[in-house]
């Protein structure tokens, strides 16, 4: 007897896995997170996100050349003010670090790039929460969302493409949206943090832009709880109802399952966000020799992509956009 089936069959030479390979990865389905800080002369490493900065604006100029030139063309920007307040005011100042980033990019490279910007207000408040906190230390959510639009109209003025919500307040893209309509940014493209867990995977985007929570708080009464799948097609869907274009999951290997139900249910495309701590996971194994960096980073995108993303947000971007194009 020989087997009726012989799937090897189809793995046999590279050109054969590459014509039935059911999943594609290319440097265009990257967005690379980038961190751009006020008052420094020179870019400034972040340790746990190896070969990350936070970056000048001339450093950041020098980064976003090289993503183009190998492919990626699409960048999401973190401000990292001087000062820091109780409302987080300079989130929305015109003349505000990420402001004046992406008004600097925006001139530099037109519309070659797409240039999106993350909307938050905890790396701009003294107390590292994502909204307005009250006396008792809880989060107002309607009080945040004012602010949120004032966020909003200083990005879409400084010239972003697309805005990128990520403090997980209700009605934060409805709010938004109103905003943006209100003063004819009619083209203006929202990605909304729809599904954003209260992670364990966020440790190094917190020093990159130096978020320490008061009092040694979380982000639970805000953020999803990894324990609810159906909760998120519950946020996914009326952050399309409120006026999202785009709807992200993060982050991303924890949350496969929320990536294939999102796709399964929304015609939206959907992005997902490999995390610092994703990042900074492989790169620290790696960096033991207990893994092979590169390959780890391309498997782990690739599922990403296999479970129905159309694009993901990396720290990878640019190192396996070098890689693919080997
Ligand atoms: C909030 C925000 C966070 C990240 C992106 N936007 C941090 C948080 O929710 O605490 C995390 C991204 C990462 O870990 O790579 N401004």
């Amino acid at each position: 007897m020989f087997p009726a089936q012989r799937p090897r069959r189809l793995r046999r030479t590279p050109a054969i896995r590459q014509l039935v390979a059911e999943t594609a990865l290319a440097p265009s389905d990257f967005v690379a997170p980038l961190f751009v800080a006020e008052g420094l002369s020179d870019a400034n490493p972040i340790s746990s996100l190896p070969g990350h900065f936070q970056h000048t604006i001339s450093s950041l100029h020098d980064e976003v050349k090289t993503l183009l030139s190998v492919g990626v063309s699409s960048v999401i920007l973190f401000g990292v003010p001087a000062t820091k307040d109780e409302f987080g005011s300079a989130a929305w100042d015109r003349d505000g670090v990420a402001q004046v980033a992406l008004r600097s990019l925006r001139d530099a490279f037109g519309d070659e790039l797409v240039l999106m910007a993350d909307l938050c207000l905890d790396e701009y408040t003294t107390h590292g929460h994502c909204g307005v906190v009250r006396t008792d230390g809880s989060v107002d959510n309607d009080a945040t969302l004012e602010l949120y639009a004032r966020v909003a109209l200083a990005q879409a003025e400084a010239g972003a493409d697309v805005i990128a919500p990520s403090g997980m307040m209700d009605g934060q893209v409805a709010a938004i949206r109103a905003a943006l309509e209100g003063a004819s940014y009619d083209e203006k493209i929202i990605m909304a943090y729809a599904a954003k867990y209260a992670s364990g995977l966020y440790g190094p985007f917190r020093e990159a832009v130096g978020v320490e929570i008061a009092g040694g708080g979380d982000r639970k009464s805000y953020q999803q709880d990894p324990r609810n799948r159906r909760e998120a097609l519950r946020e996914a869907r009326l952050d399309v109802d409120e006026g999202a274009d785009i709807i992200m999951v993060k982050p991303a290997m924890t949350y496969l399952d929320i990536v294939t139900d999102l796709r399964r249910e929304l015609d939206v495309p959907i992005a997902a966000y490999h995390v610092s701590g994703e990042y900074a996971m492989v790169k620290a194994a790696a960096a033991n020799g207990w893994i092979d960096g590169p390959a780890v980073a391309l498997e782990q995108l690739t599922a990403v992509r296999r479970a129905g993303a159309d694009f993901v947000l990396t720290y990878f971007a640019r190192e396996l956009a070098e890689e693919l194009a080997r």
